[in-house]
């Protein structure tokens, strides 16, 4: 007999009815919640638009090409993920289980609708179905492996990672539809009662199956049916919940490899006339910020790569990277549109990211960009700095050492507030070495 097994097999075409439904609701519930994340984007600045109709499409693929390049080796290969331990094995364990099993429940739907085209066009069996059904069976171990890992990290609760009440719903739902679905898997086995390789190419959902031993077809069948459901609801409240949780960097993460800018810790240059249009220089409100620098506050999963490698942090200074962009995200997480930020609520104020963000901490950073270099989705800490200093400094909000130089260079040119032509005097009768100030090669 060629193995094989009925796509909905025991499930009444009632509750295929009803399994559709509940599934469109719930892709319109996360719809809805990302598409609320993308009208706090869209409220930053746009990036210049390059000319892109005017561009032929190998200028449009050089553009493309680096976003791209990170995509494959910084998304799907996790190159910046690798490297922490027990939590990049965790994650890359969840990564390709969770991968492998979307794609093998997207072939299974393909299968199914191929066949209501024509019978002929099912390709679920024989040796395709030998080596489907064991590669899932056995990647379900390995994301449960990646779950269970998180979970044990989760319950040591390390200080540089953070945690929400949410990510114990996250991993919890991972690891029930992880179990339920090996569940449902024995008790199909139990009341199917495959053999040969029909039955051995799914080894955990026949050892699993010994277990219900006991049950009668019929029971079998029924118990089939609840915990089908229960795996089928799981899923679909995993779905609608990715952009209300940490899950969100599953969309964000991959975008923003894409849009990123190549260079960490860029300061754009600034015209006059780009600056008297805009009536400032760098970013006060956090709408100032670009709609990409928006997307990356979204993609951070506070993992803490950042703040480990942070020299500001490590000497105690009063700033961490990833602290940060969470603030910055606290910040966009009001910027709902009609919501107290809007500029029709008269509340604009809310919004001004220097009341938030210390002028103590921007100024603790040494801009050595070891944050951006580290972190798996890109976001740039040092870019935000960056464009928050510079405003401070337009504003005349510099204080210290450093306003006293910045005020005698603008004078006379001379840091040390004596005449221009003074200022190498300094360097008189002190005989540097005749390389200084020599390109070196
Ligand atoms: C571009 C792709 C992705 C990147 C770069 C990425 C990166 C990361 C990183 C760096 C962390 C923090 C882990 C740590 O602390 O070391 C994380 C957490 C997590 N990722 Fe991803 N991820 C990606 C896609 C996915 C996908 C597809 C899933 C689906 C299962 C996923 C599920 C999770 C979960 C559940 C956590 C939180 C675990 C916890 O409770 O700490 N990620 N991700
Ligand atoms: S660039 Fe600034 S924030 Fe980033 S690691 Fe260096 S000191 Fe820390
Ligand atoms: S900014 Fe990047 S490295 Fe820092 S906590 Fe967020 S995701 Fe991790």
């Amino acid at each position: 007999m060629t193995p094989t097994r009925e796509t909905f097999g025991n499930i009444p075409p009632s509750s295929q009815a009803l399994f559709y439904l509940v599934a469109a609701v719930s892709l319109g519930v996360g719809a809805i919640g990302f598409w609320r994340r993308v009208r706090r984007w869209r409220q930053g600045q746009p990036i210049p638009p390059p000319a892109l109709a005017a561009e032929a499409l190998g200028n449009l693929l050089a553009r493309w090409r680096p976003g791209l390049r990170r995509l494959w080796v910084e998304g799907l290969g996790q190159q910046r993920v690798r490297g922490r331990g027990l939590s990049s094995w965790a994650h890359g364990s969840l990564f390709i289980g969770f991968l492998v099993l979307l794609l093998g429940t997207t072939l299974l739907e393909v299968d199914h609708l191929a066949g209501m085209v024509s019978e002929k066009l099912h390709f679920h069996h024989g040796a395709y179905y030998v080596g489907y059904e064991f590669t899932l069976d056995v990647l379900g171990l390995v994301f449960l492996l990646g779950t269970a890992l998180f979970f044990g990290r989760r319950l040591r609760r390390p200080a540089s990672v953070g945690h929400r009440t949410t990510d114990w719903y996250v991993l919890g739902s991972f690891l029930t539809i992880g179990v339920t679905g090996y569940v449902v898997e024995a008790l199909r086995i139990t009341w199917q009662r495959p053999v040969g390789l029909g039955a051995w190419c799914s080894p955990v959902g026949w050892a699993l199956a010994s277990v219900f031993r006991g049950l009668s077809e019929l029971q079998a069948r029924h118990w089939h049916l609840a915990v089908w459901w229960l795996h089928a609801l799981l899923v679909f409240g995993f779905l609608a919940a990715i952009p209300y949780t940490r899950l969100l960097h599953i969309l964000t993460g991959p975008l923003n490899l894409l849009c990123a800018p190549p260079a960490v810790g860029f300061l754009a240059p600034v015209t006059t006339a780009e600056a008297e249009a805009a009536g400032r220089l760098g970013v006060r409100d956090l709408r100032h910020f670009t709609w990409q620098q928006l997307m990356s506050l979204d993609a951070c999963m506070e993992c803490g790569r950042c703040e480990e490698a942070c020299p500001a942090t490590a000497t105690a200074k009063p700033l961490s990277p990833k602290r940060l962009v969470q603030d910055l995200r606290g910040l966009l997480d009001g910027l709902a549109p009609g919501g107290a930020g809007d500029p029709s609520s008269g509340n604009e104020e809310r919004f001004n990211v220097h009341a938030r963000i210390a002028a103590e901490t921007l100024w603790s950073c040494t801009a050595c960009s070891a944050c951006g270099f580290v972190c798996p989705v890109r976001v740039d800490p040092l870019r935000l700095i960056l464009d928050l200093r510079r405003n401070l400094v337009a504003e005349g909000g510099l204080r210290g050492t450093a306003a006293v130089v910045l005020r005698r260079l603008q004078a006379s040119g001379n840091p040390w507030g004596l005449p221009p032509e003074a200022r190498t005097d300094w360097m008189r009768g002190r005989n540097p070495p005749a390389s200084v100030g020599q390109p070196t090669s």
